[in-house]
């Protein structure tokens, strides 16, 4: 079986990428029994260490610091094998990676579900955003076709923020999504390395996470649903297995269409021309603008 493989990933730091990454493993693991693997891409560990070092339930943890930094083949190649190695006998692959421009942007679509994580604060958006269009625009026609997820997660939300209308030039493409947000937990590191935001004894915390784990839940499902068709010889359409409509042969031709994604209608055709340039928030291009005044 191929195992289900979940990328969280930023080219920003410090955006709560390990954090969510090992908590949504521990979610998988112990709120919903998968069969978890763990790649933690990223030199400092902090993922990998929070998993190891609170209680092991059986999340197979491997460490995979990418050498060929400047070969971007060479990068590829060894990321790729990085991830095979790491995850034969699981249902589901998480990977904790700082996104590095020495990386090739293919090696995101090895992936089902990219999952970017970004605080609020407008710049720290604005660059998320850019880095999904970027993507986006260059991938855009395979990611499709793989029916690749994209979610957008707002992290370390304060109670009283209100994240409605955050990233609005990702959430209207399909297969793009915004979740629930990631509060901000004031005493995170009372968890770091101990035990894990899903089972915290502050059920507030706990909740949170849980609704967040429970939407990616949702697309894993999805996906698993996806899969299982396409071994059965199912004939999906990109468009039909958004809306739902989904033909499946033989026995249960009959059945009732299934639901696959919460059906995002397709806005329009904006990719793959110049998104970056169409879609910069107007506050970055004033900025880009002074800089170049003052550089004149
Ligand atoms: N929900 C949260 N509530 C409070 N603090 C958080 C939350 N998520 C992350 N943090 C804190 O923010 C800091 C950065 O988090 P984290 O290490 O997860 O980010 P990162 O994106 O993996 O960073 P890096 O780019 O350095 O790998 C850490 O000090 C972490 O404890
Ligand atoms: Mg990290």
């Amino acid at each position: 079986m191929t195992p289900i493989k979940i990328l969280i990933t930023n080219q920003k730091g410090g955006v709560g990428k390990s954090t969510i990454s090992a908590n949504l493993a521990a979610f998988f693991a112990l709120k919903q029994g998968i069969k978890t693997a763990f790649v933690d891409f990223d030199k400092q560990s902090s993922s990998s260490n929070w998993l190891k070092k609170a209680s092991n339930f059986g999340i197979e943890i491997c460490q995979a610091h990418l050498q060929n930094q400047n070969n971007s083949g060479l990068v590829l190649l060894e990321a790729k094998a990085a991830l095979r190695g790491c995850t034969k006998a699981a249902e589901l692959v998480i990977a904790d990676l700082t996104w590095t421009h020495s990386l090739p942007s293919e090696f995101m679509l090895e992936f089902d579900m990219i999952i970017i994580p970004s605080s609020i604060s407008r710049v720290e958006m604005a660059s998320s955003e850019i880095f999904a269009l970027e993507y986006l625009q260059r991938n855009l026609a395979v990611a499709r076709k793989k029916q690749q997820i994209m979610v957008m997660v707002p992290s370390r939300i304060e109670p009283s923020q209100d994240t409605l209308g955050m990233f609005p030039f990702v959430s209207g493409n399909d297969n793009c999504f915004i979740s629930p947000p990631v509060l901000k937990v004031s005493d995170i590191d009372q968890y770091y390395c101990g035990s894990f935001l899903c089972q915290a004894e502050d059920e507030g915390v706990a909740k949170n996470f849980c609704e967040f784990g429970s939407f990616i839940y949702e697309k894993y499902c999805s996906i698993a649903r996806l899969s299982k068709l396409i071994q059965s010889g199912a004939s999906i359409s990109s468009r039909s297995y958004m809306q739902g409509q989904v033909m499946v042969p033989g026995a249960i031709k009959n059945s009732a269409p299934i639901s696959a994604l919460p059906s995002t209608p397709l806005k329009n055709e904006r990719f793959g021309r110049k998104v970056v340039d169409l879609f910069i928030p107007q506050f970055l291009r004033a900025k880009n603008s002074v800089e170049k005044n003052e550089g004149s």
